[in-house]
């Protein structure tokens, strides 16, 4: 006999209850036929922020938190960043295996394909302010993309997933390019399909007067490299957002724009922009003590350090301050390099840090690295979105093909006023 059960008694009613364990998980939906009396609503479990609640089943991405393991697909993301290209992860990710020979040719060449934007999105591009926030102006416009291809609603249309999943990783970078030259008031620059996927977005970013834009072979390969380690990480706010929005049936355009809008806040891929902000306000590894000493005293996070699920490290994070000494290498040595190595060294060895299990995460090195190739702090959190739209879409595709998912609706626990009467204006104190 199979013990994959729990025995739960209601100690308000004396019932005993069996409720069966799969996957380390119980049902939630079972807590419900816990009732004091057939009235009862029944049981429910509550859990602000999600932090105990597998809401998917999912076979993208893994995550071992406490042994710092990331794997896509079953491999690992030290494999990866090592041996394959973005686009090839990508495909991984999205359907499932990598691809041979083949099916690699055709992929890139229909993202290659696919990378040019409608002309009147460079219009409506030139509706923004100059000062706008880049991230304002890529969920605003990728949304705008849903009135481009009103088939994309066809969620359901397995030819339609396919293009709209293709025309999404192919022009999330031109219009991450475009958002950028809006904001120094340079012409914008077309796709190169001579390029990789990062050459050309190099060459977007960029080209000025030269003929032909020639990417440097080892900032275009660091940049391939970041983009794979922020492929895809599981259920992470913008990802659940992905698949809460999706599950109304939403089309992928207005799906992504959600997900990139839920990227956007400090505290998930807005960090790494908040880390730069940091690094420039503490401005010399003199001041790095006393700023320690704030976040200690809870004044202040130390932003690019912590994560809800790595508790030991983040491996993204160790593969990151690699590629950070390559590009260094090419571009000079960044001097916030030294505030963000010293920050480390002191938080690594802090009692603080250790006992809340604070370690550098994926955005601690990024943004340095950003800056090196010449991008504005504002641009950070459009590098992340750019490749976490491959993640976005694999989790909607899936959870679409998923007949335990349905459309996404949390309870509450009400804690206002049961009911009152209408108490007319004149009434009132
Ligand atoms: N600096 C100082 N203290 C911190 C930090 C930090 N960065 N992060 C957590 N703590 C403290 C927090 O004050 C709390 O202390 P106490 O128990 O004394 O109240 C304890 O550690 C637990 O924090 P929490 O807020 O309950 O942890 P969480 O799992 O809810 O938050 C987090 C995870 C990533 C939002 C948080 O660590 C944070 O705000 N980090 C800085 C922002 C950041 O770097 N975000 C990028 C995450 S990785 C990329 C991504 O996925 O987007």
């Amino acid at each position: 006999m199979s013990n994959d059960t729990l025995t739960v008694t209601d100690n308000r009613t004396g019932q005993t209850y069996e409720l069966p364990i799969r996957d380390g998980t119980i049902n939630a939906i079972d807590l419900r036929k816990i009732k004091t009396s057939p009235n009862d609503f029944g049981l429910m479990s509550y859990d602000p922020s999600f932090l105990n609640t597998a809401s998917c089943r999912s076979s993208i991405t893994y995550i071992d938190g406490d042994k710092g393991i990331l794997r896509y697909r079953g491999y690992p993301i030290e494999q990866l960043a090592e041996k394959s290209t973005f686009l090839e992860v990508a495909y991984l990710i999205l359907y499932g295996e990598l691809p041979n020979r083949q099916q690699l040719d055709q992929w890139v060449f229909d993202i290659t394909h696919h990378t040019m934007v409608h002309e009147n999105v460079r219009i409506f591009l030139d509706g923004f302010r100059y000062d706008a926030h880049p991230m304002g102006i890529l969920i605003s416009t990728v949304a705008a993309l849903s009135t481009f291809y009103p088939e994309a609603r066809n969620v359901f249309d397995t030819a339609s997933v396919e293009l709209q999943t293709r025309r999404l990783v192919a022009k999330m970078p031109t219009i991450a390019a475009y958002a950028y030259r809006h904001a120094m008031g340079l012409p914008y620059v077309y796709p190169d399909n001579d390029l990789s996927y990062t050459g050309n977005f190099l060459n977007m970013m960029f080209k000025m007067t030269e003929l032909k834009y020639k990417p440097n072979p080892v900032l275009e390969r660091a940049l391939d490299v970041l983009f794979i380690l922020h492929a895809d990480h599981e259920q992470n706010c913008s990802t659940s957002t992905m698949r809460i929005v999706g599950s109304s049936l939403s089309d992928p355009y207005v799906s992504v724009a959600a997900a990139a809008a839920a990227l956007y806040g400090p505290r998930h891929g807005g960090a790494n922009e908040a880390v730069l902000r940091m690094l420039m306000e503490i401005g010399h590894v003199k001041n790095v003590p006393d700023f320690i000493a704030s976040v200690k005293r809870q004044e202040r996070r130390l932003m690019g350090f912590g994560h809800r699920v790595y508790k030991n490290f983040d491996p993204r994070g160790v593969i990151i301050k690699q590629i950070a000494h390559e590009v260094f290498a090419v571009t000079g040595r960044n001097p916030l390099l030294d505030i963000a190595l010293e920050l480390e060294r002191i938080a690594l060895d802090d009692e603080y840090f250790i006992s809340r299990k604070l370690y550098p995460n994926v955005d601690f090195y990024s943004g340095i690295i950003y800056q090196a190739l010449g991008l504005p702090t504002t641009m950070f959190t459009v590098m992340f979105a750019i490749p976490r739209t491959v993640g976005w879409l694999a989790q909607w595709r899936e959870m679409l093909a998923d007949p335990e998912q349905k459309i996404a609706r949390p309870r509450q626990i009400y804690t206002g006023v049961m009911q009152r009467d209408y108490v007319p204006l004149e009434a009132r104190g």
